[in-house]
Order: structure tokens, then sequence, then C-alpha cells
């Protein structure tokens, strides 16, 4: 039995804190990403499986389309049950959330579980196998969440997976913020079974599809993006169709080989041209664990960094205060919503070669506009999100993050791979750096090349150039004494 797994409770608190929290600001509010929708930028590539293997063409490509509930929580429907006589599969719509590892949904007689949700009934699902344990889910909050486990067929898509291990939960203790019926975790491992064969969805559907490519990718989008659908894609990403990039780059993965969360390495946070940036230099070239979590609506810091990163950003805006139950900073925004004078939010991550590269946040992306239904005052909300001193990792980068980027969870390797979306209004491979005006830097050091050159010029010239300088007469007072 799991119970009491920190880690996993961790995922879950996070999950359900930021629901929670945010929820009551955005949803309340009519919140929407302000993002620019630029025409697509030509990808003539096939994807990134066809240009590397030239022997499998086709895509083996499985997406499945995700519900955006105010852009605070996706949603993917996922089906429980065999294939029983008058039984038909039971529907569900799930958060897919990489931060945590239980695959749970309500019970049909379950105590204080939210009155519209989809309930599980055990008895109608032919080949579901329980295993009489009972699991704990202990939120941040206080909420207790309890159930007990048991083994079914999962549906998600076209893709099926026999004896998943799951969780009906029969008990809450207080009310949910979260839309969804439950939770798909992602998470690539449970903390405990490491060395067994694996028990969570991916695991299992990875053992399951040996010939499946064991990766999976998040292409998110804004409420305001019409046309382009949110999507979960397991099997070969379509970087074609989602991103301006041709190719994933990864971060280090060495995080994920001793935990069960997908974590990649940060080198630095900071905010472009500003000389504004934090580093862990107590890291090392590990750098920073940061959790890729689709759970997470913002970008969640730890409070010694989120406070040097807000107090540059704070000044630019006016009249900025913060909301102690969401720990966010709300401000005016500024006249014509003209954001131009905003820097952009620098990620430097260490890649696999221990080489870093940038991955640069718009302020378009990151700040989110929130419009007060009463006064019809907007406020610009940056997508920050003060976290706590015990949360598992110091930096949690959401679901804000993740419109920017296409990201890939490549199970295989352990790493994960970003990719500019195609939906972002920067272009792909864009450049930036947190140092201070590097154009003035730029100049002073171009300059002092020059001077130096010059200098080695003229002592050249001194040197060699014969007849220079001029013979001098000898001092006077030696003459004599020479004669
Ligand atoms: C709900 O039903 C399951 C059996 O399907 C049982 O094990 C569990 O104890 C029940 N829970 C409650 C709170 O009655």
């Amino acid at each position: 039995m799991r119970e009491g797994t920190p880690s996993r409770c961790m995922a879950a608190m996070w999950l359900q804190l930021h629901f929670a929290a945010l929820l009551s600001v955005l949803g309340a509010h009519e919140a929407k990403a302000q993002r620019l929708v630029l025409p697509l930028t030509e990808v003539t590539h096939g994807g990134e499986a066809a240009t590397l293997l030239g022997r499998r063409l086709k895509l083996d490509s499985h997406p499945n389309a995700l519900g955006n509930y105010d852009n605070v929580q996706y949603h993917v429907q996922i089906e429980i049950g065999a294939d029983c006589p008058d039984q038909p599969r039971q529907e569900f719509k799930v958060v897919p959330d990489t931060g945590s590892s239980d695959l749970w949904i309500p019970a049909v007689n379950c105590t204080h579980c939210k009155s519209r949700t989809q309930k599980f009934d055990i008895t109608k699902s032919c080949q579901a196998e329980q295993i009489g344990n009972r699991i704990t889910f202990r939120y941040g909050d206080g909420t207790v969440a309890n159930g007990g486990s048991f083994y079914d067929t999962v549906r998600v898509g076209d893709l099926e997976v026999e004896g998943q291990l799951l969780i009906q939960v029969d008990h809450m203790e207080s009310d949910t913020h979260m839309k969804s019926d439950g939770i798909l975790g992602l998470a690539h491992h449970y903390a405990s079974d490491r060395s067994l064969r694996g028990e969570t969805f991916v695991s299992t559907l990875f053992r399951e599809h040996p010939h499946l490519p064991a990766q999976f990718s998040f292409y998110l989008t804004g409420r305001g993006s019409n046309d382009a659908k949110s999507q979960l894609v397991f099997g070969d990403p379509d970087l074609a169709s989602h991103s301006k990039e041709t190719r994933f780059r990864y971060g280090k993965g060495q995080y994920m080989s001793t935990t069960d969360l997908w974590l990649t390495s940060v080198w630095s946070v900071g905010w472009s041209d500003t000389g504004v940036e934090v580093t862990f230099p107590d890291r090392g070239t590990l750098g920073a664990p940061a959790l890729i979590d689709s759970g997470s609506s913002l970008l969640v810091i730890e409070p010694g960094v989120y406070d040097r990163l807000i107090s540059e950003l704070r000044w630019r805006f006016t009249n900025c205060h913060s909301l102690p139950e969401q720990q966010i900073l709300s401000c005016d925004c500024p006249p014509a919503n003209d954001l131009s004078r905003i820097p952009q939010l620098v990620i430097n991550i260490i890649d696999e070669h221990d080489k870093q590269f940038s991955l640069c946040m718009s302020p378009d992306e990151f700040i989110l506009e929130s419009v007060d239904p009463i006064t019809g005052r907007t406020s610009c909300v940056p997508s920050i999100q003060r976290g706590s001193a015990s949360q598992p990792v110091p930096l949690i980068f959401g679901m804000t993050f993740m419109r920017a980027f296409y990201t890939t969870f490549d199970f295989k390797h352990g790493r994960i791979g970003f990719a500019r979306s195609n939906l972002s209004p920067l272009p792909g491979l864009a450049q930036c750096s947190a140092d201070a005006q590097p154009l003035l830097r730029r100049s002073i050091w171009v300059l002092s090349l020059l001077v130096a050159v010059a200098s080695v010029c003229f002592a050249c010239y001194v040197f060699f150039v014969p007849g220079y300088p001029p013979a001098k007469a000898r001092p006077p007072s030696q003459v004599p004494a020479a004669a």
C-alpha cells in the first residue's frame, strides 16, 4: 500500500491548490490569455520521426482532444471497463496530470463527492478486479480523499490497456474545486515501483504497446484560438502541425532517474535585457529541478526566487497588489494594453550535453488579462505564483508555460523536449538573454578591441619601421667623458 507517498501527495496537493485558488480569480472573471494569433510559419518537414528515421515514414500518432475550462484546467475523455455484454464502458473526464501518478475516479457510493460528476459503478464492469487495499490522498488544503484500488481495462482515444491500476474514491472530506471527474496521473513511475513492473498508466501503456513510440506530447491552446484544439498525443508527436520548430530541444533528464516526476534541469530564470537573473549555484551543472506539470495552471516559483523576479516586474506596472489567497500579483494594464515595455521571461535550460539553451516567453504569453465582471475594469495578472518553501521542487512550470511550447515527455529516454508552439507570438528558435543591455556591452567590447589592435599596430610601427624614432643625440654631459 502506497499511502502517504510524499511525492504523490505533494503533486496532488499542488493540483488541488491551484484549481482552488485560480478558479476563483481567473475562472470567475472573464479570464483570457492575451495571445496574438499570428499566421503559422511555414513548416515543410513531415515530422521528426520521418526526418530522422528514413525507414518509418508514417507517424504512429494517437491524438486525443482536450477540453479546456477557462485556461486553468484541461481534461481528456477516458473509458473504463472491458467489452461486457449489456454493460457499456463507463466514461469520465479526467485531468491529464504529469505531476501525479494515480488514475482515480469517483465511486458510485462516494460520500461528499461533488454531485454533478460521473461515478464509477464497479458492479457494472465485468472484468474489474478489486485489490482490497485503501489509498488516502491528503491535499495541502486539508482535504482528505480515500478509496480502494482495482485493476480494469482503460481506453484513452483509440488506445486500450488491460490490467490498469485505478482508484475509486468513495470518500471526500470537503468540497473539491475540480471541474473534472478525476485525474489521469501521467508521472512516469510511482515512487515505490521503480524496481517493479511499473503500474502508472504510461508504464502500462508502453508495456502493452511495445511498438508504440514511448512518448506523449501536449499541445495546449488558449480559449481564444478557435481553430486550434488542445491535444494530448501518445506515440509520435506531430511537430509539423503544432510547432514552429522542426525538432525538440531536450533538457537534461538526470533528476528523473531518482524521482517519479517529470523533471528537467534549469540553469537560471530571469527577465530579458535587465540583468535580473536568478541562478542556482549550489546545484552545480545539474541546475535546479523544474517540474513540467500539466496539472498546474501557472508557473509556481519558490518564494526566494519569486520575490527576486517579481520585484523587477512590479515597478513596470501601476497599482499592483498581491492577491494573498492565490499568491499572485494583479496590476492595472498599461495604456492600450501595450506590453512592449515588459521584458520576456528567460528560462535557461541545461541540455543533455551540459550546454544551455533559452526558452523565452513573451509578455503576451505570461500575462493573463482578467476582466472584473462588476466594474468592467481589466487587470493584468502575471501568471507566476508565489509557491511555498516546502513545494516538491523550486520551479513548477504549468499550463501557461506549456501553451508557449509543444512539450514532449519521452518515456523511453527519460527526458522532456520543447519546441515553440505554432501559436506563440515569438519565432522558432527565438533567442533571449537576461544580460543587461547586451548591445551597449557589445559596443564597449568592440571598442576596446579596436583600441587594443591600434596599440599593437602602433607598437609594431615603433619597432620595425627603420629610422624611427630618430637617433637621439647623446647627452652633452657624456661627450667630454668619452673624449
Ligand atoms: C464503496 O463500495 C466498495 C465496493 O465496491 C467498498 O469496498 C467500499 O467500502 C464502499 N465505500 C463506502 C464508503 O461505502
